[in-house]
């Protein structure tokens, strides 16, 4: 068995002495252009080279949640595609979006604010009910930040493609129910895969929609946000500001005006992380069950695979 790795954004040793430790047998090598065929391969954000030499893969193992980067190249036809599910990185997003949710409405940026002046002043408490707090895409994360965001009694709302049912939270499904979820929205938390159908949804005429005094977190990809509408938004007063984790460029150009915007707080694409051991003991896993005939679930299995690029 041949194992090819491939992510410029890591130290790929860990990863290639994992392998050779689950798989004893197998030969594994970090890919080189003219790489003989391999059986599977561990990418993220891959060149085309790479996929273009290697048409017979039995598995092709996206390093990420995401697999937005993967599918805009030309993948080779018959290959199946594997992400990770969760592997770790579910719980992350729950303590991200708590935390940017419970800040902003607990106005800890406020309160730090008077700290660092030496100021002592007791701010009014918001009523949580005045604070419905809406999840695009109820996937792998969105159902664990839901389920993270339930334990501080925050009035809940998802969105997905189709019909979810998740005690506690209203759900809504489809774009015609977009509106009616927007409309009961102050604080909207985006957990969107990136595809055509996705790209710039949020935009003036979407984050319009919120409920006045609106908040945005977004966790999902920058494309999702037309950026000049989020700041205008913010200049006409209709949003009270965003937690922003994804941006169009990344690292996130030092002259963008969202660097700049007091009522934006900017972290570097931190939010969940791909954990090296929970990552690789999926993949190894999906490997294994290969190998042995069986068929894991893939992009395209239980998770739909309708990604244009
Ligand atoms: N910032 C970070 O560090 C980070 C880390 C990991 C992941 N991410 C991002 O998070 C995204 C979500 O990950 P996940 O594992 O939760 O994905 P997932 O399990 O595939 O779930 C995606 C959800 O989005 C919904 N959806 C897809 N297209 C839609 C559309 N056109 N309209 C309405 N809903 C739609 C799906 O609806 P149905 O259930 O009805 O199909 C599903 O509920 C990833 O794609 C990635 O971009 C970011």
């Amino acid at each position: 068995m041949r194992i090819l790795f491939h992510d410029l954004t890591v130290d790929p040793e860990p990863w290639l002495a994992a392998l050779r430790q689950a798989f004893a047998q197998a030969e594994v090598a970090v890919w080189q252009p003219g790489a003989p065929q391999a059986d599977y391969a561990l990418v993220w954000a891959p060149p085309q080279q790479l996929l273009d030499e290697q048409p017979r893969l039995k598995g092709l193992f996206n390093i990420a949640a995401g697999v937005d980067a993967l599918l805009r190249l030309r993948l080779p036809p018959g290959v199946p595609v594997f992400r990770l599910d969760d592997a770790g990185m579910a719980v992350q997003m729950a303590e991200y979006v708590c935390h940017a949710v419970i800040r902003h409405f607990r106005e800890f940026a406020a309160i730090e604010a008077d700290a660092q002046a030496g100021r002592w002043q007791q701010r009014t408490p918001h009523r949580r009910s005045d604070f419905p707090v809406g999840v695009m895409g109820l996937g792998v994360l969105g159902e664990r930040v839901l389920k993270a965001l339930a334990a501080f009694e925050f009035p809940l709302l998802g969105w997905s493609r189709t019909p979810h049912c998740i005690p506690g939270v209203r759900t809504h499904a489809g774009t015609e129910a977009l509106p009616g979820f927007l409309a009961q929205t102050r604080v909207l938390v985006n957990l969107l895969p990136l595809t055509p159908e996705t790209e710039n949804l949020l935009d003036r005429h979407t984050l319009g929609q919120l409920l006045p005094g609106g908040y945005l977190i977004n966790v999902a990809r920058g494309r999702h946000l037309v950026d000049e509408d989020l700041l205008a938004l913010l200049a006409s007063g209709h949003l009270a500001g965003a937690t922003l984790d994804v941006f169009r460029q990344e690292p996130l150009p030092a002259e963008h005006p969202f660097w700049r915007e007091p009522r934006i707080t900017v972290t570097p694409h931190t939010s969940a992380r791909t954990l090296r051991e929970e990552s690789l003991a999926q993949i190894v896993a999906k490997i294994g069950a290969l190998q042995a005939g069986a068929a894991p679930h893939r992009v395209g299995g239980h998770v739909r695979l309708d990604l244009g690029y």
